[in-house]
């Protein structure tokens, strides 16, 4: 059906908006949720009954590609967000990082291949250019890997880049800044700032100085990329 969308990472902050706007827009969503033992579907429990109407949860794991194949097979456009997004953790658990974010992708992109989805659209993230060597950051500019996370994104940006090479596949990488509003993880660098000025507290933050934001109700809806 061509009509029909995939998300993955669709129950997670980013993914969970997406996954309303699309629903909104009148596609049908599949949204992928990692899968877990308690079947709980995140942010989307948190959606109006009208939204998940249009919404099919399919269980699975990126790092699984049959159930990557799943959430692929027959939709007109796949939105990859499923990651693991966390900075400090990827310091602690790189392999994780590198089986979610690099194999994880690698499996989005073989999927897309098998069932020639027509539009493949890939997270990836602004911390693949590390701190800023000149600003604005243009596409141009040097990626650096500061973390495991951020070689993680480079690596599966990289694969992405070749399947579009090698294959044609039709993909494109969005590399969002710091994103921020309704249902972030309190420990996410824009809220952290936001609790500590609240607090009273001068804040601290790692090179949150030379990012901008990215508001996800005031500039999400209008450039979400549709089928077709
Ligand atoms: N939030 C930001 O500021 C920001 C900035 C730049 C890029 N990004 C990217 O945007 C995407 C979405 O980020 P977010 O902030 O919504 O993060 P999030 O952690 O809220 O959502 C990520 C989702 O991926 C899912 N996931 C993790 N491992 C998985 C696996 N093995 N299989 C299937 N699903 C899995 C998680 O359950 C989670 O719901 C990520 O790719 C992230 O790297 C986010």
């Amino acid at each position: 059906m061509r009509d029909e969308v995939a998300v993955t990472g669709a129950e997670g902050f980013i993914g969970s908006h997406l996954v309303e706007v699309l629903a909104r827009r009148g596609y049908r969503v599949r949204a992928m949720v990692l899968y877990n033992m308690h079947s709980s579907r995140g942010w989307l429990d948190e959606l109006p009954a009208d939204v998940l109407d249009q919404v099919d949860v399919v269980f699975g794991d990126v790092r699984d590609p049959a159930s990557v194949r799943q959430v692929v097979e027959g939709v007109a456009v796949v939105y990859h967000l499923a990651a693991l997004g966390s900075v400090p953790y990827s310091y602690r658990a790189p392999r994780s990082f590198v089986d979610t974010n690099t194999i994880g992708t690698l499996h989005v992109l073989e999927a897309v291949r098998a069932c020639g989805t027509p539009r493949l659209v890939h997270t990836s993230t602004s911390e693949t250019y590390g701190t800023a060597r000149s600003v604005p950051i243009s596409e141009a500019h040097p990626l650096q890997a500061q973390s495991p996370y951020a070689a993680s994104k480079v690596a599966a940006d990289k694969l992405a880049e070749s399947y579009y090479l090698s294959f044609g596949t039709p993909v494109v990488t969005l590399r969002p800044f710091n994103t921020f509003g309704p249902r972030q993880s309190a420990r996410a660098v824009i809220p952290a700032i936001i609790i500590q000025l609240a607090a009273g507290n001068r804040p601290r933050a790692r090179r949150a100085g030379s990012r901008p934001g990215l508001h996800l109700r005031q500039r999400h809806h209008p450039g979400v990329p549709g089928p077709g």
